[in-house]
């Protein structure tokens, strides 16, 4: 198929594109930044400038398209507000879309989105998935909860590098899932007509709580956390205060989000469903576990030979500016063996 990726340098979008190249699929990319996005184009894509929030880019990109698969979303490093890029600019490309009478498109929103109406991004994300069922297109609505990369800047560098790692008291458990296989379901769900017109949960084997990946993440490293408690009265607090300055409506809005995480339900669902439908093995799901192993193992091993680098070039430095010692160890090393 030829596919249009929106949102392909993200998390979750690069997946997407790995995979379907991977399966054969013909893959355009709509990019903000070409230079940004080159590895992409290492990849194979071919990349198109645009932007969600200049509708007038959207037709070109859509030329030839036979299915949209849109991983874009709101930076949290943008100056853009959520409503403008996952509202306004959503609205947009599901209106190109329908436009340049490409027929299919998969989405990706929150899993509980309707459950949220309070929290800005849940509430959009509710609004879309209304937005898009309404729209005539041929949809699949695919809803993870969390990613499991993500849990390697909150947890296990802060582990290894003995900084503070930041938990929220008794937050909601999430079924992290990893984007390598969100991918894997984005992909397949293209041709199967049994998701076509239909949402689904995309989440992880097991719901995790933050002391159960910080306990996870020490047995794996050999290394203790410094854990610190974050008062969610006081993230409260500031998310109000934010509320008075319009310079502040975004980190406000990204702050209501930790109402999800406090309220303490589950982020999480049955999988029975969508397993049987896309045709996916659940024992071919990578686990928390084999997630964090594989991570932890890999930067251990780069960690040691960083470490026998430096020693290395510490040895050197040191031989370099006392050739006459290290001469002598040598003699005196030379002059044992005689
Ligand atoms: N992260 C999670 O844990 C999580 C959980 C549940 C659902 N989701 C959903 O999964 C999807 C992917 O999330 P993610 O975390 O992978 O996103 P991400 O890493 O933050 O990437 C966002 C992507 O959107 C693009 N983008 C932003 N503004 C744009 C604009 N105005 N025009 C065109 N592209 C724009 C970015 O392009 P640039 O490179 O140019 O910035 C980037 O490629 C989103 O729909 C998100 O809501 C995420």
């Amino acid at each position: 198929m030829n596919l249009l990726i929106v949102g392909a340098t993200g998390t979750l979008g690069r997946q997407v594109v790995r995979r379907a190249l991977d399966e054969g699929h013909q893959v355009r990319c709509l990019v903000r930044s070409l230079r940004k996005a080159s590895f992409l184009k290492e990849w194979g894509a071919e990349l198109i400038p645009g932007d969600l929030l200049k509708p007038e880019t959207l037709p070109p990109v859509l030329a030839g398209v036979d299915a949209v698969i849109d991983a874009a979303t709101t930076r949290p490093t943008d100056s853009l507000s959520i409503r403008q890029v996952d509202w306004e600019g959503q609205v947009a490309l599901i209106q190109a879309t329908k436009a340049a009478g490409v027929q299919r498109f998969i989405f990706f929103s929150i899993l509980d989105a309707e459950k949220y109406p309070d929290v800005p991004l849940m509430d959009i994300k509710r609004c879309t998935e209304q937005y898009l069922a309404e729209s005539g297109l041929d949809y699949t609505i695919l809803k993870p909860c969390g990613f499991m990369q993500g849990l390697i800047g909150q947890y296990a560098i802060p582990i290894l590098e003995k900084q503070a790692v930041w938990v929220m008291g008794d937050s909601s458990p999430t079924a992290y899932m990893d984007t390598q296989d969100i991918a894997r379901f984005t992909v397949a769900a293209l041709q199967n007509p049994e998701t076509s017109r239909r949402s689904f949960p995309v989440v992880g084997p097991k719901a995790w709580s933050s002391y159960e990946i910080i306990r996870l993440c020490e047995r794996l490293s050999g290394r203790e956390a410094k854990t610190s408690r974050m008062p969610i009265g006081l993230l409260r607090a500031v998310q109000k205060v934010l509320r008075f300055f319009q310079w502040g409506w975004n980190t406000a809005d990204r702050l209501a989000f930790t109402e999800v995480i406090a309220s303490g339900n589950p982020l999480t669902a049955s999988m029975d469903e969508t397993y049987q439908v896309f045709g996916i093995n659940p024992n071919e799901i990578t686990t928390l576990e084999t997630y964090m192993q594989e991570y932890f193992s890999r930067i251990m091993k780069k960690l040691k030979e960083l470490e026998y680098e430096r020693e290395r070039a510490k040895e050197k430095k040191r031989k370099k500016r006392s050739p006459f010692k290290s001469a002598t160890t040598a003699a005196s090393k030379s002059v044992s063996k005689e």
